[in-house]
């Protein structure tokens, strides 16, 4: 069987859909990643000796060592999440958001295309360029309203114009070459293995070091949560089902303001690892200035894909994020990695180049 190449597959997202892929599918997976700092090899644990598992340590923006991994595993097709993906990055450093996200994308996009043009009858019918992107192109909503595939683009952050300028991207391969892509656009994800600069992650791991929680601004921003494992789930369907040209919006319907999630985290962590002294997690809250642009809220609305592929998410935030919190005390040794960068070594150790 043909393998999919999986980008950015050491990251939080991909390393989720690798491992759904590798437990309930079929697939060889060629997890193509340049491993940045958000990209770690411990989140694929056991596939060191995984015959239907291949890694390559590969920059997007690297064209002939893209050409080489098509010649050299002939894919039925690409699901792609490498990527920037920290807002508050982008705006220290946007560099990086443009590289990776517009001209990796192009690079991938181009040498994709060179190989599925090569191809003929049932391999060339069956390729597919699955794009994972957000829902941050959309820009931000007022009071009421959901994101339907349909809403303006309206990117406000170095990283959510970046997206934007990929998906446009993807749309454009596919409108003039008849490059076969399927796009989907899905709200902020969390659970297990997520790099310690996001909220929920960062939230956690401060509170149980005593250090203090950072709230932007009044902490009313909306996101709508969705557990990560439903977002791997999707992607499958979609990549599988989904309608060439066509974008899918994928939501937890879990809207959220930022300070119930530091609340509901803290409530978590008093119940499943209360302080010696009995002071609860949320004394540590503290304001701290707000985010330059900072979106007010996201919100999907994920019936298309509900209607036409029949995804529905398993978890409430309440299962999600009890599960999420347990795995972050259950692991501190990823943790530890992680921040340390100690994978990197790890990764020569064990691995060296598999391409
Ligand atoms: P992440 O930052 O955890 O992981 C990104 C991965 O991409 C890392 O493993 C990194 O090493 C790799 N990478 C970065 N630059 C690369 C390059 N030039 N070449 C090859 N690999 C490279 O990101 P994530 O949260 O897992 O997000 C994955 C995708 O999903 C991104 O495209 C992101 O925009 C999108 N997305 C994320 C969320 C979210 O809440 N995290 C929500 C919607 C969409
Ligand atoms: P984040 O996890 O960075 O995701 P995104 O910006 O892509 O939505 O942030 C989620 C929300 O949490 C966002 O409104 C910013 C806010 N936030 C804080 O209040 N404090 C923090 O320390 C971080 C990292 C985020």
């Amino acid at each position: 069987m043909s393998p999919i190449f999986v980008t950015g597959g050491a990251g939080f997202i991909g390393s989720a859909l690798i491992r759904l892929l590798m437990a309930e599918s079929d697939y060889p997976v060629v997890n193509i990643d340049k491993l940045t700092y958000a990209g770690n090899l411990a989140s694929l644990p056991g596939l060191l000796t995984e015959p239907m598992y291949v890694f390559s340590q590969t920059d997007i923006c690297d064209r002939a060592a893209l050409d080489r991994l098509f010649d050299q595993h002939n894919p039925a097709g690409v699901i792609h999440l490498a990527a920037e993906s920290h807002v508050d990055r982008s705006i220290h450093g946007p560099g990086e958001f443009i590289q990776t996200n517009i001209t990796g994308t192009y690079t991938l996009l181009e040498a994709a295309r060179a190989y599925w043009s090569g191809l003929s009858g049932e391999a060339r019918a069956r390729f597919r360029f699955h794009h994972v992107s957000t829902d941050e192109v959309f820009g931000s909503l007022g009071e009421t309203g959901l994101f339907t595939e349909s809403h303006p683009y309206q990117p406000n952050s170095p990283y959510s114009a970046s997206k934007a300028a990929s998906d446009h991207l993807v749309r454009a391969w596919h409108h003039t070459y008849g490059f076969p892509t399927v796009m989907t656009n899905c709200s902020n994800n969390y659970g297990p293995c997520q790099f310690p600069e996001k909220l929920i992650p960062l939230m956690i791991l401060n509170a149980v070091a005593g250090k203090p929680l950072p709230i932007y601004g009044k902490g009313d921003n909306v996101r709508d949560w969705l557990y990560v494992d439903d977002h791997a789930r999707a992607l499958r369907l979609v990549f599988e089902k989904g309608t060439l040209g066509e974008t899918y919006n994928i939501g937890g319907h879990n809207e959220k303001t930022n300070l119930e999630v530091v609340d509901t985290l803290c409530a978590l962590l008093d119940e499943l690892k209360p302080q010696p002294d009995g002071r609860p997690y949320a004394t540590q809250k503290t304001s701290v200035a707000d985010r330059p642009g900072h979106d007010k809220r996201y919100a999907i609305d994920a019936s298309k894909i509900s209607h036409e592929l029949g995804w529905t998410p398993t978890e409430t935030f309440e299962t999600g994020l009890r599960k999420t919190v347990q795995w972050y005390l259950d692991n501190p040794a990823w943790v530890a990695h992680v921040v340390s960068g100690d994978y990197r070594n790890w990764l020569t150790r064990n691995y060296g180049e598999r391409t």
